[in-house]
């Protein structure tokens, strides 16, 4: 779907989230949501913030997982996806601490391959995602599943692609100062997701998002593998779209 700008597609789908979130409340259930960090979903979030302040959105029901954390990576730092979900997001919201799940960077190496599989089994004791956001980075990168990624992974630690490092120096001050390695739910992990909304804006996109929508389906460009799912969009705005 495209749309005239990123604020207007970031109100629909925000829109989306509130009408599961308030679907999910009337059978009394908890809404499942995975949630994405960067730049993309930051308007989604702060219009999920004004429906929770003006129109009385509870997030009470709702239990949150979000794809990444790199790694090593202290739940304070300022560049941690931890500060980024409470300052976007979370220190607005009624939500729970305890539904609110981000991978954990400060875990000894030996233990992380453990703590993945539970992630994983806590999802899916859940019943499963209801909703999955993504953004996609200029590798063609989900979550932080760089080009190599099967189809099938699960969540688990990688290696960051140099451009990623590079596009994250800003934030660190300088590339060397970004970390190799991130905690990431795999594309398997996303796959099963009863529905995924794929967001992205501007021309920097634009080539990526061709490749993505267009391109022939291979582990260079993992976010190709979203064309084997029946229950993916893609939201975008007219310049990530201007390459289609
Ligand atoms: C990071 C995140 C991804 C995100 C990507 C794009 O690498 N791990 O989940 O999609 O950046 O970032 P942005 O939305 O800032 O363009």
């Amino acid at each position: 779907t495209i749309y005239p700008d990123q604020h207007v597609a970031s109100v629909n789908v925000a829109q989306r989230i509130s009408a599961l979130i308030r679907s999910k409340q009337q059978q009394n259930k908890m809404a499942v949501l995975g949630l994405a960090t960067g730049a993309t979903p930051v308007r989604v979030y702060a219009e999920l913030v004004r429906m929770h302040r003006e129109e009385g959105l509870s997030f009470r029901n709702v239990i949150t997982f979000n794809l990444d954390e790199y790694y090593p990576m202290q739940p304070t730092a300022a560049q941690s996806y931890v500060t980024f979900m409470n300052e976007n997001l979370f220190e607005h919201i009624d939500i729970k601490r305890e539904n609110v799940h981000i991978p954990d960077g400060t875990l000894p190496l030996e233990e992380i391959h453990e703590y993945c599989l539970e992630y994983e089994r806590k999802i899916e004791a859940l019943g499963g995602l209801d909703l999955q956001i993504l953004g996609i980075g200029r590798t063609g990168h989900i979550g932080f599943n760089e080009p190599g990624s099967a189809p099938n992974s699960g969540t688990r630690l990688v290696t960051l692609d140099d451009l990623t490092r590079r596009d994250a120096s800003r934030d660190f001050g300088g590339k060397e100062n970004v970390p190799r390695k991130a905690i990431t739910m795999g594309i398997g992990t996303i796959f099963k997701a009863r529905e995924i909304i794929l967001m992205a804006w501007s021309g920097k996109k634009a080539p990526i998002i061709k490749k993505a929508v267009e391109g022939e389906m291979s582990s260079d460009v993992p976010a190709t593998y979203l064309q084997l799912s029946d229950n993916v969009e893609f939201v975008l705005d007219v310049d990530a779209a201007s390459e289609l």
